[in-house]
């Protein structure tokens, strides 16, 4: 049974293949068909998550383990102060009925918590349909029915030109140009990423030269850049598992030498900071 049923998201999304509107058609476990001449079908998983991947794209994005270990830590409520200066952020711009999609929403945390605003359409897309059908399992268990999933990549949402109120992008691939393709005119995307200091201490356990994280080059050039604030915060890790599910979140996990990763075998508690770029921009 769909617990998910929002008419503001099911009136932006596309089919995937011929571009048309859809419906949403709620017998047995759902699903969404297009009103296009060949009315494409597409089934919601039972999790309540919907490939919307257009089929080159299928596959890719977070492993299942890799969806695992940020799961387990993000639970852990170390990064719920992200999510709720995002939160406060999105309530300072948004009207309580804004669309908001979540681009590269992983195993679901902040799509959940954002959703969790009444009012708040929600519809999350990933490339990894590991982390769709968390985060889709996240939001049925919670009983979020504004809160959509879709295996989609960033790069071609399946959503209508000029549908969208807000899209946020969390330490996800930032597509600019399909970003504003979705945005209404004078709509906001919301950026948040690792600052300069971000996992330091993380970085210091294991590395013997140091360096501080650059600025993306994915960052939006076109957009105006309307709000820019930094969080900045120290945790404490306790338990190896948790060392290594937050090391799994990283971009060094794919990076890091056998030898090196070796290191953060004996550690049972790790101190580190976060810090975190909020940067909010306005189509224009
Ligand atoms: C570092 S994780 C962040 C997930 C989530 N936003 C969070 O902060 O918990 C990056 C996510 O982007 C997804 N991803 C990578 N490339 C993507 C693409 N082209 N389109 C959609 N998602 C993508 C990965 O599968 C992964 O779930």
């Amino acid at each position: 049974m769909l617990t998910f049923k929002d008419k503001t998201v099911e009136d932006a999304l596309l089919c995937p293949i011929c571009k048309s509107r859809v419906e949403i058609i709620y017998e047995n476990s759902g699903r969404l068909q297009c009103k296009g001449p060949k009315t494409h079908s597409y089934d919601f998983a039972s999790g309540g998550y919907v490939n919307l991947g257009a089929p080159v794209q299928s596959g890719g994005g977070d492993s299942k383990q890799a969806v695992r270990a940020r799961s387990d830590f993000l639970n852990t409520g170390l990064y719920e102060p992200i999510a709720r200066k995002l939160k406060k952020l999105l309530a300072e711009y948004l009207t309580p009925n804004a669309l908001v999609v979540d681009a590269g929403c992983g195993e679901g945390y902040y799509s959940e918590l954002i959703a969790e605003e009444d009012g708040y359409a929600l519809a999350g897309f990933d490339l990894s349909k590991f982390a769709t059908d968390a985060a889709a399992k996240r939001a049925k268990a919670k009983g979020r029915a504004n809160a959509f999933f879709g295996v989609a990549s960033v790069f071609s949402l399946p959503l209508a030109d000029s549908s969208a109120d807000a899209v946020v992008n969390i330490f996800a691939p930032c597509a600019e140009n399909e970003y504003s393709r979705v945005l209404k005119d004078g709509g906001l995307l919301f950026v948040v990423a690792a600052g300069p200091e971000h996992l330091l201490g993380l970085k210091k356990s294991i590395y013997t030269k140091i360096h501080r994280n650059e600025a993306r080059a994915d960052m939006p050039v076109q957009m105006k850049l309307i709000h820019n604030e930094r969080l900045t915060y120290n945790i404490n890790v306790e338990g190896n598992e948790s060392i290594k599910n937050l090391f799994a979140m990283t971009p060094y996990y794919w990076k890091t030498s056998q030898n090196d990763v070796q290191k953060l075998e004996a550690l049972e508690r790790l101190e580190t900071e976060i810090d975190i770029n909020f940067e909010v921009y306005q189509k224009i």
